[in-house]
Order: structure tokens, then C-alpha cells, then sequence
């Protein structure tokens, strides 16, 4: 199977799960339930979806669980997303490419719409078919990964930093809490519905912390280089909002020769520790390197 077909069978089998996955948890009679499905139903690339399938596969694990353990991930991402657009945070109006939630609906209905999914993502875990300790596994890992061990404490030192003077040690501890952890997260969730050796768990953690660095610096690029049109969220919002990021700190090109260069290392400690089988790994991180939106 090429590389395209693979991603395609699992995006195919997560949008699946996601929908069936809104029916259990996000009652349409309720406004906050339409939001929540709003956001999340909107797209996106599902690279923390995907990542959390493709880990588990790496060790033969139990598809079926991981694609629910997926959808409990992007639940989570996309209430960061949510809450990472409002007023009161980067205040951006357009997110993949439709009006963001509290645009499409009302701040408060946002604000509730993230709280929902970010619980809804632990229910889904909880009554996923699979053992109790894949589940206490991928509960664990999303809530560390979610909380002030992780994303959460991230944005809380985005917020502070803004008017400041980052310097490149302060924002790569902002990037791997805010971006790293929860991508971290989805890679030990998959890791979780399969069979990992604590040096899986480790090998797979420095890949996860490393595409997340890499992952955050070409956002931070996209947001000086690119489009609104092309990104589906508005450009200049970092530089509006008054942040030093990898692309102001250095020239977005500098910035993306180290990401490069990041990539690199990363891919080959993959290959080196997994031979072929990471094949699929190693090309979605190229990918992520070279992504437009
Ligand atoms: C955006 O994440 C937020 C960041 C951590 C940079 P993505 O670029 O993965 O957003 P979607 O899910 O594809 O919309
Ligand atoms: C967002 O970082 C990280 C989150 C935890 C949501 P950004 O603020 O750079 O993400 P975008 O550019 O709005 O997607
Ligand atoms: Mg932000
Ligand atoms: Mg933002
Ligand atoms: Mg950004």
C-alpha cells in the first residue's frame, strides 16, 4: 500500500468513528452540541489522529480501539482550538476555513463547546471495547498531555509572553508544552492500544516532542509566509497579537532550515530503531515539514 492509500484508509475509517462518536456524546438538541459538532466535524488535517492509528499499527496493535482513542484526541485539539480562538486568547475569526466557533455561534457557546468536548474525549476513552489498561493508558497520557503538565500550561506561557522577549530556549519550552504534549499524547494513546516495550515508549516520545517542534516552527512560518485562503485561519494573527515566534526570532527561512535539519535527525533515529516498518511515519513527518496549511 503507497503511503497516499494508507493515510486515505485512515482518515476514512477516523471521519467514520468521529460522526459515530458525535451520536453518543453531542445531542444535537442542544446549541452547545451543535457547536461542538460545528468545530469538530469541520476538516482539519487529523494529524494526531492519524499519528495515534499509525503508532498503533507500527506494533500490531488493535485498530479499532486506537481509531475511538483518535477521536477522544482530536476532541481534545479541537477544544484547544476553540478556546485558542476566542476574544480573550488569539481572537481569530476564520478556522478551517469557516468562521471560528464564537464567530459561527457566541463566546459563551464556544467556551461551553470546548469544556464539552475536552470531557466527551474522556467518555469516549472509557467506552472504547478494549482492556482496562489500554484505557487507564490513554486516559493517563491525554490528560497529561492535555493539562498544565502539557498544552494548557503551553498556552498559559504563550499568553505570558506576548509583548515580551521570548528568547529561543523560552519558546521551545512554549512549543513543546503547547504543540509537543498533545502530539505526544496521541502517539503513547496509540502506543497504549498496542503492545510497546517502555523503549517503544521512549523512541516514540522523542519522535512525538520532535515532529511537534517541527510541526510548531512551520506554523509559526505559515503564519508570516502563507495565506489566509491556503491556511484556512487568518495570517499576521501572531504578529497582531504581539508574539515572537521562530519566524520573527530568525528569518523564516533560518527557521525552517533548523526544522530541516530537526526532521532529519528525528527520521533517522525512527528508521534506525524500526527499519521499514516506520516507512509510513517517516514520510507523514516529511510531509508535515513541507505542508502549505
Ligand atoms: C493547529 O493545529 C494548532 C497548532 C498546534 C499549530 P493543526 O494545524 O493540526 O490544525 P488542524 O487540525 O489541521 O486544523
Ligand atoms: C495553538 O498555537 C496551540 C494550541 C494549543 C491550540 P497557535 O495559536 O499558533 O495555533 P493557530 O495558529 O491559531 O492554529
Ligand atoms: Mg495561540
Ligand atoms: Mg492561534
Ligand atoms: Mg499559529
Amino acid at each position: 500500500m503507497t503511503y497516499q492509500e494508507q493515510y486515505a484508509n485512515y482518515l476514512a475509517q477516523l471521519e467514520d468513528t468521529l460522526k459515530a462518536v458525535c451520536d453518543e456524546q453531542l445531542p444535537v438538541d442542544s446549541k452547545v452540541g451543535q457547536a461542538a459538532r460545528y468545530s469538530l466535524l469541520a476538516g482539519g488535517k487529523r494529524i494526531r489522529a492519524i499519528l495515534t492509528m499509525a503508532c498503533c499499527e507500527l506494533l500490531q496493535g488493535d485498530l479499532q480501539a486506537a481509531t475511538r482513542f483518535a477521536c477522544a484526541v482530536e476532541m481534545v485539539h479541537c477544544f484547544s482550538l476553540i478556546h485558542d480562538d476566542l476574544p480573550c486568547m488569539d481572537d481569530d475569526d476564520y478556522r478551517r476555513g469557516k468562521p471560528s466557533c464564537h464567530k459561527a455561534y457566541d463566546e459563551a457557546t464556544a467556551l461551553l463547546a470546548g469544556d464539552a468536548l475536552l470531557n466527551a474525549a474522556f467518555e469516549v476513552i472509557a467506552t472504547t471495547s478494549t482492556s482496562d489498561t489500554a484505557k487507564l493508558g490513554a486516559i493517563r497520557a491525554l490528560s497529561q498531555g492535555t493539562g498544565l503538565q502539557g498544552m494548557i500550561y503551553g498556552q498559559e506561557l504563550d499568553m505570558a509572553f506576548e509583548h515580551g522577549l521570548p528568547t529561543e530556549e523560552d519558546l521551545r519550552k512554549i512549543h513543546r508544552n503547547k504543540t509537543g504534549a498533545l502530539i505526544n499524547a496521541s502517539v503513547q494513546m496509540g502506543l497504549c492500544a498496542g503492545n510497546a516495550s517502555e523503549q517503544d515508549k521512549r523512541i516514540l516520545q522523542e519522535f512525538a516532542y520532535g515532529i511537534g517542534l517541527v510541526f510548531q516552527i512551520v506554523d509559526d512560518v505559515l503564519d508570516v509566509t502563507s495565506t489566509s485562503e491556503e491556511l484556512g485561519k487568518p495570517v499576521g494573527s501572531d504578529a497582531e497579537n504581539g508574539k515572537v515566534t521562530f519566524a520573527t526570532l530568525y528569518q523564516p527561512e533560518q527557521a525552517m532550515e533548523m526544522a530541516r535539519q530537526l526532521n532529519n535527525q528525528i527520521c533517522t533515529v525512527l528508521h534506525q530503531a524500526y527499519g521499514q516498518r516506520a516507512d509510513f511515519l517517516i514520510q507523514l513527518a516529511e510531509l508535515l515539514l513541507s505542508r502549505k496549511h
